[in-house]
């Protein structure tokens, strides 16, 4: 970053910051990832330069033919890591992917049945203060106050009673297997369209180690940085037969030129997320989250539904005087990055809530494994039990040692 550091001197001392930050912490923030060096070198390519307006083929810029030829590419990689009949790599992000298939597939009034915000579901899913909650209807499922899971039946009662137009099956907080295929069951049954938002779990699906929506659903969307570890980005699957709608909404519905940087570094994410490597990625991300989740559940703490089927759990901590907001400034100041969330059927605010949500994608892909599992739990009990500042000053001393162990971006 030799110009940088000239042209720029703020900047540049900004972003050794944050290397140092991600270098010397213990990252558990389950949508958050650390992409290759080879997709952050795609991202800083000269691609950034080039409009390229439409579809490749078919722009309305000179010049395009490299663009076209790297979109596609990550079409065709998309599909191969998918087995999906269409693909759009154009979305700026998973928010976006949203908005274009809702766009495609219903009108403003109609109803969407998602899962409830406070339960895991997302924003983008219906939220009041949302492009989504605007223009849409909203009816919420969500999951079992004894089990913390989905009860498919309610699903198929409350989709038999409001009659959606879309069935949204996704999550941003649900630490449980989605049955795809039950969703379809219900949205056949009455008649809606089907959209699996699988943000989170796109990577585990593409290793095959949680069913696959793709057979199922009408629309397929996911953002591109979570488990999948590609740039920040978003992309669509769909069927055949809602392709050119896709495409239409996607540009020039609610986008102008594409990002071709950032379609450049999917393309290599996808080509990374084929190898065998990565499937072993995959399985060890579940594992540390079985292992993580398990040994703060020996130390009494509790799990919403009890455990972990994926890369994420959700932590109730009611029992353990502290609220979210206060548990992640604790651990942030012992090195331990994580986020406040809401449990279900939380007494307490958005803002405050009564959990933390704990993942092991970024963890995982500096090669940590079961052993610092355990210690990484030992630290969060440590800290959160004896929150003063010279223990959380010597958590911090023994999470940089570790990471010091588990180097991110050597040379950088
Ligand atoms: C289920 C789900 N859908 C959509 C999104 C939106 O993705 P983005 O932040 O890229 O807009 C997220 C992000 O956390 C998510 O969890």
């Amino acid at each position: 970053m030799d110009m940088l550091k000239q042209t720029d001197p703020d900047v540049y001392r900004i972003i050794q910051e944050e290397i140092k930050r991600q270098q010397n912490n213990i990252e558990l923030v389950a949508s958050e990832n650390y992409c290759s060096k080879a997709v952050l070198e795609a991202q800083g390519s000269v691609m950034t330069n080039k409009y390229a307006e439409g579809y490749p083929d078919k722009r309305w810029y000179a010049g395009c033919g490299n663009v076209d030829d790297v979109e596609k590419l990550a079409i065709e990689r998309a599909l191969d890591i998918f087995g999906a009949e269409h693909a759009n790599v154009q979305p700026h992000s998973g928010s976006s992917a949203n908005m274009a298939v809702f766009f495609a597939a219903l009108s403003p009034g109609h109803k969407i049945l998602s899962m409830d915000l406070s339960h895991g579901g997302h924003l983008t899913h219906g939220f009041e203060k949302n492009f989504s909650g605007q223009f849409y209807q909203k009816i919420t499922y969500g999951v079992k106050q004894d089990t913390g899971r989905i009860d498919y039946d309610e699903v198929r009662e409350l989709a038999k009673k409001s009659s959606p137009d879309l069935i949204i099956a996704g999550a941003s907080a649900y630490p449980r297997e989605l049955d795809f295929a039950k969703f379809k069951e219900i949205a056949d049954e009455v008649g809606a369209l089907l959209l699996a938002d699988i943000a989170h779990i796109a990577g585990l699906i593409v290793a095959g180690v949680h069913p696959d929506p793709v057979p199922h659903a009408d629309f397929v969307t996911t953002s591109t940085h979570k488990t999948l570890r590609g740039p920040r980005a978003g992309l669509i699957l769909c069927k055949s037969k809602y392709a050119s709608k896709i495409d239409q909404l996607v540009f020039p519905g609610i986008q102008g030129g594409p990002l071709m940087h950032i379609i450049a570094a999917k393309a290599v994410a996808f080509k990374e997320a084929k190898t065998e490597d990565f499937k072993d990625y995959q399985r060890q991300i579940l594992k540390n989250a079985k292992t993580l989740s398990n040994a703060l559940k020996d130390k009494g703490y509790t799990l919403v539904s009890g455990g972990t089927d994926n890369h994420l759990f959700l932590v109730d901590l009611s029992n353990k005087n502290v609220k979210g907001i206060e548990a992640q400034k604790i651990l942030e100041k012992a090195g331990i990055s994580l986020n406040r969330n809401m449990i279900p059927f939380d007494g307490a605010s958005a803002f405050n809530p009564s959990g933390i949500r704990i993942g092991t994608p970024s963890v995982t892909t500096r090669g940590m494994k079961e052993s610092e599992m355990i210690k990484i739990a030992d630290w969060i009990d440590l800290a959160i039990n004896t929150p003063d500042d010279q223990n959380l000053a010597l958590i911090k001393g023994r999470v940089t040692e570790l990471c010091a162990d588990f180097p991110l971006y050597k040379d950088y």
